[in-house]
């Protein structure tokens, strides 16, 4: 192998990642590939990985002006630096393996084109699932009309504090810090207790399962952060377990529909099983019923192995081709659908602000009251921001394809 045909790497970003991605590339002898410069906001911070005298750079046009780099990966944090730094480097012709979810789902449709007008290609199995290839999966082998849902824990940080406050009775904000420490959570950890995370994920995983994307406020969202002990115990008495699930679901030949919620997990369900920082993904599709993914989604060094992964793809070229969005018959998005969900309140009238098709169960004491019923979905989104109040807590009652497990 020539040195022609090495891939000489120009890293933005060097946090828990950037610096992963250096370890990883060290390991991996076969790569024929090397980071060349390392673009950071601030040279002087100290970091635990230490790199040769001259490395570190805080001017990007030593990264674009070097003629010799010919791939471009970006682990920025801040979503608006990132999409400059990526879109810069596909006008400049360079492919780029970026791993930034919130930037790739805010800016997809415009990330596509250029890839298109610059013949160049971004890849971001990355920013999916950390170490999990839940992308190029989607994008290749899954590429058919086959698949009815994608489903599952896409984000490590909330699994991780729902795992321990409910398998090892820790506290909410200890496990929180926790995760902190371990290096899983976003540098604002309320986008991963929030549901944001996982959003941005499922909306990357949508436009490679379904060729349809979607943006993000069109899409009900419902973080782990107002779970109280009443909800973990209803979920033990009913032998289930709670957990952060984002789902994209075909529910009619022509439709699918997508959200992010809680919900309450039964025993049987993969998922279940999907504790700590793992994250757990379940494809189904029509013949082969569920396949199941399964593995680290967050942290330095998995997330980083799905970089490198990226990085030897593009050694052949690799690019997503973004078949699934030029079918004839793609599905329509749609929120008109019926879900069943647990919601829990106290001080807020939620039944008197909600309108069910039907009420299956009611709790109403004094401490502790709750609903499960039947809802559509779009009376969730026209109320959502009944779900900011701090005393109200919903979780989704799995009732799709539910005949078929
Ligand atoms: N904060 C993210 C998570 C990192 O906890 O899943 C990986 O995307």
């Amino acid at each position: 192998m020539t040195d022609n045909n090495k891939i000489k790497i120009g890293l933005f970003g060097f946090g828990t990642v950037g610096q992963g991605v250096w370890k990883v590339l060290r390991q991996a002898k076969n790569a024929h590939a090397e980071i060349r410069r390392i673009c950071v906001r601030d040279i002087t911070k100290p970091r635990a990985t230490a790199v040769p005298e001259g490395m570190l750079t805080d001017n990007a046009e030593d990264i674009f002006g070097d003629k010799e780099i010919n791939l471009v990966v970006e682990l920025v944090d801040d979503a608006e630096a990132s999409f400059r730094i990526v879109s810069t480097a596909l006008r400049h012709g360079i492919p780029v393996v970026s791993g930034s979810k919130a930037m790739i789902a805010k800016h997809l449709p415009e990330l596509i084109e250029l890839q298109r007008e610059n013949d160049t290609a971004l890849l971001y199995d990355a920013s999916s699932c950390g170490s999990i290839p839940v992308i190029r999966n989607l994008e290749e082998y899954y590429d058919n009309d086959l698949l009815l849902e994608v489903k599952g824990i896409l984000n490590g940080s909330s699994n991780y504090i729902l795992s321990r406050v409910f398998d090892h009775g820790e506290d909410y904000d200890s496990a929180l810090r926790r995760a902190q420490e371990l290096g899983f959570a976003e540098s604002d950890p309320s986008f991963d207790i929030e549901g944001y995370d996982s959003l941005f994920k499922l909306i990357i995983i949508t436009v490679h399962a379904l060729g349809r994307f979607v943006a993000a406020d069109e899409i009900f969202t419902v973080g782990i952060s107002h779970i109280a002990d009443c909800d973990i115990r209803y979920a033990r008495e009913k032998d289930k377990k709670i957990k952060l699930v984002a789902q994209v679901v075909k529910t009619a030949p022509e439709a699918f529909t997508m959200f992010v919620m809680p919900e309450l997990v039964d025993r049987s369900k993969y998922i279940y099983s999907v504790d700590d920082e793992y994250n757990g993904v379940v494809i189904r599709g029509e013949c082969y019923d569920r396949q199941f993914m399964f593995g680290k989604g967050a942290g330095g060094l998995p997330t980083a192995s799905s970089i490198l992964s990226d990085i030897m793809a593009r050694r052949h070229d690799y690019r997503y081709e973004y078949k699934k969005m030029s079918y004839l018959n793609r599905p329509y998005y749609t929120t008109d659908v019926t879900l069943r969900v647990y919601i829990r309140y106290n001080r807020t009238p939620v039944p008197e602000l909600l309108i069910f098709n039907q009420i299956h169960e009611q709790l109403l004491t004094p401490g502790n009251k709750y609903i499960i019923g039947d809802i559509n979905l779009n009376e969730l989104i026209a109320n959502r921001d009944i779900f900011n109040a701090p005393d109200v807590f919903i979780a989704n009652i799995p009732i799709f394809f539910i005949d078929r497990d």
